[in-house]
């Protein structure tokens, strides 16, 4: 069986909880394709070129520590801007959209470019303040000693980068379901995805 739920938005709006919670709830496997960007990202801060480091990629990248930092994330931002890039990312991407058992990817441009004929597209997304008030507890929570005032900087410029660049924007599909979490528990914003994936199985 195959099927795959695409679930598209910006950082920080719980679309890694929501697409955790769906393919443990289907039992369908999880891909957060910004992981993909970041590890291409953690690779140039290392010194390498953006291309040949996403061309190189190996599924064992994704698992290397220290991706979830502050500083991978904005230069992933920059190097998803790079169409080379991204193009080098598509296969890996696709293969594991039609794995067989069912899969869920998550990223910014699922539902619009890796995935245009999913059968379930979800964009999740919640106010800048909210999001950055979410990322700053978790930074801070993993020892990062940032400010407030700087999450939400940064929040609000990854986001015009990735709304705003050429090649596969950050945006919603036309078919997509939008789920607003700034007033949602994670409860309630689970049970909406999985609402509208169960009418989408049947
Ligand atoms: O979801 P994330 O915060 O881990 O993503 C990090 C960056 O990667 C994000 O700012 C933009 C890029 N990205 C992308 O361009 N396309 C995706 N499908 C996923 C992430």
């Amino acid at each position: 069986m195959m099927f795959t739920v695409a679930i598209d938005g910006p950082a920080a709006a719980g679309k890694g909880t929501i697409s955790k919670a769906v393919a443990a709830h289907y039992g369908f496997a999880h891909l957060d394709t910004g992981l993909l960007y970041r590890a291409v990202g953690a690779k140039v801060l290392a010194g390498a070129d953006p291309v040949v480091a996403a061309q190189t990629l190996q599924s064992s990248d994704l698992n290397t520590a220290d991706l979830r930092t502050h500083d991978v994330a904005q230069v992933a931002s920059q190097v998803a801007v790079n169409a080379a890039v991204r193009d080098a990312l598509v296969t890996f991407q696709r293969d594991f959209a039609r794995r067989d058992g069912g899969a869920v990817l998550d990223g910014r441009d699922i539902g619009t470019v890796i995935c245009p004929d999913a059968p379930a597209k979800l964009f999740v997304t919640a106010s800048a303040e909210c999001r950055a008030a979410r990322r700053h507890k978790e930074l801070r929570e993993r020892g990062d000693d940032i400010s407030a005032d700087q999450v939400l900087a940064d929040v609000i410029a990854r986001d015009k980068r990735d709304a705003e660049r050429a090649t596969a924007p950050m945006l919603a599909a036309d078919d997509a379901i939008v789920i607003d979490t700034s007033d949602m528990t994670i409860a309630q914003a689970v049970a909406a995805a999985v609402a509208y994936i169960d009418v989408r199985r049947t």
